[in-house]
């Protein structure tokens, strides 16, 4: 059985202060979670405030498609790195549907945090109205092809998330039968481009993930931890979310 080690990370998006910094550092320091990964991803701006720690990571939640030059306001993945990050979250659905980010530039943001060393986690989901219309299966392999069809060697440096766009901060999740479903269809398909690699990427879900549901959507042998948005904001839900994740 391959082994992947459950991945837990916070989006906070555009949320949070230097409060909530020392409070969820706090709470993350005391708890002792040693069978999964822990990761916040916090503004930006927030990066170099995060005590250094062992018991968790920091990641970006975007990053420039260009290596550097005159792209006012944007962050390389090297200034990332260098701010202490060591993932960084690409093609979010808020950033597909609000900043018009195309697959071609999921693509150019996953190639330049790779390499910078940074882990791309990878953002994929289906609209209320595509899976209505049962297209789900179809516009996910259509994205996830976007981007490793013709870069097959990228599989091994990214994670993938699952997020269904009509769960994200809407308080509908997907059932754990359900995201199990997707996240089944999704390895399968990424082994045609490599097989061994499709077994070891890790694939979290993402979608009003909580205290509550997450123990159920963890326990799906395809679901590899989780992307959580709302709940990351409350640093003794967020604690509890990654404890279950060891269970
Ligand atoms: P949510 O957000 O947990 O608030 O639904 C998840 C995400 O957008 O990553």
């Amino acid at each position: 059985m391959t082994q992947r080690r459950p991945l837990i990370a916070a989006n906070w998006k555009m949320n949070g202060s230097v409060e909530l910094v020392e409070q969820a550092s706090a709470s993350l320091n005391s708890l002792a979670v040693s069978a999964a990964e822990i990761l916040i991803c916090p503004p930006v701006i927030f990066l170099s405030q995060f005590p250094k720690s062992d018991k968790y990571k920091l990641g970006g939640q975007n990053v420039s498609s260009e290596r550097s030059g005159a792209f006012t306001g944007e962050i390389s993945a090297d200034m990332l790195r260098a701010a202490g990050a060591e993932y960084v979250i690409i093609g979010h659905s808020e950033r597909r549907a609000l900043f018009a980010e195309t697959d071609a530039v999921v693509l150019a943001k996953t190639k330049q945090a790779i390499s910078a060393k940074l882990t791309p986690i990878v953002c994929f989901g289906e609209t209320l109205i595509e899976r209505q219309q049962e297209k789900t299966m179809q516009v996910l392999a259509q994205h996830l092809d976007a981007v490793y069809a013709a870069h097959p060697e990228l599989l091994r440096h990214s994670v993938i998330a699952y997020e269904p766009v009509w769960a994200i901060g809407t308080g509908e999740t997907a059932t754990p039968e359900q995201a199990q479903q997707v996240h089944a269809f999704i390895r399968s398909h990424l082994s045609q481009y490599d097989k061994e690699a499709a077994l070891q990427v890790r694939i979290i879900y993402g979608g009003s993930v909580n205290a509550e549901n997450c123990a159920a959507l963890f326990a799906q042998p395809d679901i590899d931890g989780g992307l959580v948005g709302g709940a990351s904001l409350k640093p003794a839900e967020f604690a509890a979310i990654c404890l279950s994740a060891q269970d």
